[in-house]
């Protein structure tokens, strides 16, 4: 984590207050760039890790190893201070050994090749692009969604859920600082590798929940939700966008809303009922987005002889203060 996002992040344990976070690095590397370090609240003295240069902030430790232990074993063995070390093993003492899980988005889940695949591996010789009669990007849907917003250079965006984190790359030309999160640590870690690769300075990561992020209430111009709706209480992530952005600052959604791979599916949402949802959490549907869906494409990798194609919808929606009535 680069040092000075530390000045972006507050504690998570006050619902109505701001307190931020101060930086306690333990390992850092050219300057600026700390490795392993505790963010730490000097009101309640909790206190978020920085493992492997990806800060975790998220409100309980313990709850977030228990679906990632393999995650959590690399990090016992890879963690350079006796302080971190005594940090995760203190958390795991309250693992519930019954309930370990797996979660599909790290880097030993299901998911994670798939997403590289979009984001950053797709070559045009692979045996479905080379067979499409037009020449198709995977990761097209990014660029076209972003490529239409009006660039504010002086402005803030988030990336929520930003997996690779290619759109918040792409998303850090428009704005003058981008940040990206995610629950997976390992989509973190390797958006931050691509990061330092791009040479993109105005942008930072970190691993932390869309429905409780440490940041302040109006901070954003610009939130971005690209596929993620089946995942989440789409109606609590609303209220959490809203809170989150300036007035009058704009949510961007690009979703397939598909909910056959959920095994609890939320409520399912298409097209017309999420506008509608929209409308009803405060948020005014840009008229060209309103009238017509869009079909954009959108391809996952599953395996060698599997892909998922979808036609994803795009909407774009403006944060009003006020029910609009009549
Ligand atoms: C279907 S993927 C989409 C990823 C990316 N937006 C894209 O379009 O390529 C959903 C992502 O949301 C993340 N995720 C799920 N629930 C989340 C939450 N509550 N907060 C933050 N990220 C979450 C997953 O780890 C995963 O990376
Ligand atoms: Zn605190």
């Amino acid at each position: 984590m680069k040092k000075q996002f530390a000045n972006h992040l507050l504690c998570l344990q006050h619902e109505y207050k701001d307190v931020r976070l101060s930086l306690v690095p333990l390992h850092i590397v050219n300057d600026n760039e700390c490795i392993e370090g505790f963010l730490q609240c000097s009101h309640c003295e909790t206190i978020y890790p920085i493992i492997e240069g990806v800060a975790i902030v998220v409100k309980n430790f313990s709850e977030y190893i228990q679906t990632r232990t393999s995650s959590y074993g690399k990090w016992l063995l890879k963690t350079r201070t006796d302080k971190m070390k005594g940090f995760l093993r203190e958390a795991s003492k309250y693992l519930k050994l019954s309930q370990l899980g797996k979660d599909r988005y790290e880097e030993d889940g299901v998911w994670y090749a798939p997403y590289r695949w979009t984001h950053y591996d797709h070559e045009s010789t692979d045996r479905l692009l080379s067979s499409l009669r037009w020449r198709l990007k995977p990761n097209e849907l990014y660029n076209r969604v972003i490529h239409g917003l009006n660039p504010k250079m002086d402005g803030m965006a988030l990336d929520m859920g930003c997996s690779f984190g290619y759109s918040t790359l792409t998303l850090s030309r428009k704005f003058a600082f981008t940040i990206g999160i995610d629950l997976s640590f390992s989509f973190i870690k390797e958006a931050r590798k691509r990061m330092y690769e791009y040479r993109q300075g105005n942008v930072e990561f970190c691993v932390a929940d869309s429905l409780l992020t440490p940041f302040s209430s109006r901070k954003f111009d610009s939130v971005i939700v690209f596929n993620m709706i089946n995942l989440i209480d789409a109606s609590k992530l609303l209220d959490t966008i809203h809170s989150l952005l300036k007035p009058l600052g704009y949510i961007i959604i690009a979703d397939p809303f598909d909910f056959n791979y959920e095994p609890q599916p939320q409520i399912r949402f298409d097209s017309q009922s999420f506008r509608e949802l929209l409308k009803n959490s405060r948020f005014e549907v840009d008229d060209k987005t309103d009238m017509k869906e869009s079909y954009i494409p959108w391809i996952l990798k599953v395996s060698e002889r599997t892909y998922l194609f979808y036609f994803v919808d795009f909407i774009r929606a403006r944060k009003i203060s006020k029910h609009k009535t009549g």
